[in-house]
């Protein structure tokens, strides 16, 4: 408002420049219609009073005064000519009484003054009015034409655009001298408000404000996730697998018709990791087979590690990784692959580690007897038998052909020359089915005679150590066949008392 009128002024000031000389003023004076105006000389009031003066309009004579007033008739009582200093009162103004007007002043003795200048007559503006072609539109899909009424004469026309003037350019027009307001392909910044503003020198105005609705869009449209995650958990908030996808969402204005569409958000649910598991191929991990240790668990998925004993695996010759690490694959079992074997399932939500102890089955090897080789009647004496197995060798002592004995121990107390002999330990895996032997020889003699030293005794320990085929304790069934375990046990009283003699035992494995 403030700034509205700030303009019109300028308006006025601009308009009408004409020159004016001499006793007038120079500006031209405006007056509005009905109102009385001033034309005051320069004049200061002489000593001598005036001889002459003669007002005209154009070349029309208003009044001439030469000592009497000679009032051109349609003037009567409409002018007043001020005596002292030749300035000239005109009311009732009407519109054709703008034009020049002049003076022409002598006084006695002096050069006469002359002045002219030009009077404005003007009608006040009134009802001004801005008027829009629509006020509903689509932006850049619409024109839209401003006008602006007035009664008055003389008026100028400026339209505020908010608090700025409105200048034109490619999209704005300004026609009918200045009246008419254009804006093609409106934007959502054109909505105003727009008002018109009327000015003449006499009187300026402002329209009541048009604001425009111009509708856009959609644009920027967002996509965005609460509890935006990388990764969702399948059941929370009762999401499925199933519901994993790019996800968009499109928006429409009904009234601009247009569409825009949103960058796809990613959503990912995963199946939380449970139940994790680790089973091998077979539960016979027999030495020298190959077995696969297979890892998996309830849930997507994603990574597998395996460690062995606490540490991260390092795969040795005999070991490979399969598909994505979830199978583990030992090609030839060896002793030293046993241990705590752990594999971590994880994925970004969640985790589960199964363990699984690999117990490397093998044996019996490496059969071993201690004891004394020579002892005298009426002493006891502790055989002990032991051989590297897994799991444990179970023992029998054998002495001439016959099973004497259950476990890896054997004591006789008070010998006598009847227990020479050689002592049997047969070392059995239960699993594998493999028995391997040792013998040990003992000589029991009297006080009284030698015997054999101990040394020539010592030496004459055989062991014998057969070995199934590796392959046949898989697949294949084996029976053990002792030769000695088919002769007819000995008499349990034999109290005969014969040197020891000492025969290999041998063993023989046939493959059913
Ligand atoms: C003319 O002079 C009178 C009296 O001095 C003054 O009131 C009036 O404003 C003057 N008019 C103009 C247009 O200068
Ligand atoms: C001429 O008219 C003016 C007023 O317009 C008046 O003051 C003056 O006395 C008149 N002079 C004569 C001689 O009538
Ligand atoms: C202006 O017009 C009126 C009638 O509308 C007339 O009486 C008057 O004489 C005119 N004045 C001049 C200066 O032409
Ligand atoms: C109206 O003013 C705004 C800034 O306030 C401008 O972006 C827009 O182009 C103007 N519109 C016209 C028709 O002048
Ligand atoms: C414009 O109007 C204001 C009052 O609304 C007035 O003070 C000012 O003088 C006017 N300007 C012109 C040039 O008529
Ligand atoms: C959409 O996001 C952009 C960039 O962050 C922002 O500038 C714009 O205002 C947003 N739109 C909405 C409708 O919130
Ligand atoms: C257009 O959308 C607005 C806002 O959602 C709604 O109020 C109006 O009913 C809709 N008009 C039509 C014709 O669908
Ligand atoms: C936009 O203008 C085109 C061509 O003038 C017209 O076909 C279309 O209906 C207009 N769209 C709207 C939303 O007014
Ligand atoms: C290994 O032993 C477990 C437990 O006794 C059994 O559930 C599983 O089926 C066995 N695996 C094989 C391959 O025989
Ligand atoms: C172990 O897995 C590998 C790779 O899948 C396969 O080639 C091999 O035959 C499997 N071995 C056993 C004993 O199942
Ligand atoms: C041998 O004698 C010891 C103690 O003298 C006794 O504890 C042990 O049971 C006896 N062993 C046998 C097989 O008689
Ligand atoms: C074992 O056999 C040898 C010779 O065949 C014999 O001398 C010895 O007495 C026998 N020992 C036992 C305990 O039968």
């Amino acid at each position: 408002m403030e700034i509205a009128v700030i303009h019109c002024i300028i308006l006025g000031v601009i308009s009408g420049l004409t020159k004016g000389a001499g006793v007038l003023p120079d500006s031209p004076l405006n007056a509005a219609v009905g109102e009385t105006v001033m034309f005051n000389t320069t004049v200061t009031p002489p000593e001598n009073p005036f001889i002459l003066m003669t007002w005209k309009f154009g070349d029309k004579n208003i009044i001439i005064f030469n000592g009497n007033n000679f009032t051109s008739p349609e003037y009567e009582g409409k002018i007043t000519l001020f005596m002292s200093t030749g300035s000239l009162e005109l009311r009732n103004l009407a519109l054709n009484d703008t034009g020049e007007y002049s003076v022409s002043i002598v006084s006695l003795g002096e050069l006469p003054m002359d002045g002219s200048t030009r009077l404005n007559v003007n009608v006040p503006f009134s009802n001004v009015m801005a008027t829009a072609s629509s006020t509903d539109m689509v932006e850049f899909n619409s024109s839209v034409r401003l006008f602006c009424s007035s009664s008055g004469s003389s008026l100028s026309f400026l339209w505020l655009n908010g608090s700025s003037e409105v200048t034109a350019s490619d999209r704005v027009q300004l026609t009918d001298g200045g009246s008419t307001l254009t804006i093609v392909n409106v934007s959502r910044y054109d909505q105003g408000p727009f008002r018109c503003c009327v000015s003449n020198p006499v009187s300026n105005g402002t329209s009541d404000p048009i604001t425009l609705s111009i509708s856009y869009g959609p644009e920027d449209i967002n996509l965005t996730i609460s509890l935006s995650q990388e990764y969702y958990g399948k059941g929370l908030m009762n999401i499925q697998m199933s519901q994993s996808g790019n996800y968009s969402c499109q928006a429409f204005n009904n009234k601009t018709l247009r569409y825009e569409t949103s960058q796809p958000a990613a959503v990912s649910v995963l199946e939380r990791i449970s139940g994790a598991f680790v089973t091998p191929t077979t539960n016979l991990t027999i030495e020298g087979i190959s077995v696969n240790l297979t890892c998996d668990a309830a849930g997507s998925v994603f990574t597998r590690k395996w460690m062995k004993d606490g540490s991260d695996l390092t795969l040795a010759g005999n070991m490979n990784l399969y598909d994505k690490n979830k199978v583990l694959s030992f090609n030839s079992l060896k002793t030293t692959d046993s241990g705590e074997y752990s594999c971590n399932t994880s994925n970004p939500l969640s985790n589960d580690e199964a363990k699984y102890s690999l117990v490397v089955i093998y044996g019996p090897e490496n059969v071993q007897i201690t004891g004394p080789s020579e002892i005298h009647v009426g002493q006891s004496f502790t055989l002990n038998c032991s051989a590297d197995s897994t799991p444990s060798a179970t023992y029998t002592w054998i002495l001439n052909g016959t099973e004497i004995h259950n476990s890896a121990e054997f004591t006789k107390n008070n010998t006598d020359l009847s227990d020479s002999g050689s002592y049997t330990c047969q070392a059995m895996n239960s699993i594998t089915e493999r028995t391997s032997t040792a013998v040990h020889g003992l000589s029991v003699t009297d006080r009284r005679s030698g015997g054999l030293s101990a040394g020539a005794i010592a030496g004459i320990v055989i062991s014998c150590l057969v070995i199934a085929s590796a392959g046949g304790a898989v697949g294949g069934h084996y029976v053990y066949k002792n030769k000695i375990n088919n002769k007819a046990p000995p008499p349990s009283d034999n109290k005969e008392k014969e040197e020891p003699v000492y025969e290999n035992t041998s063993a023989v494995y046939e493959n059913l």
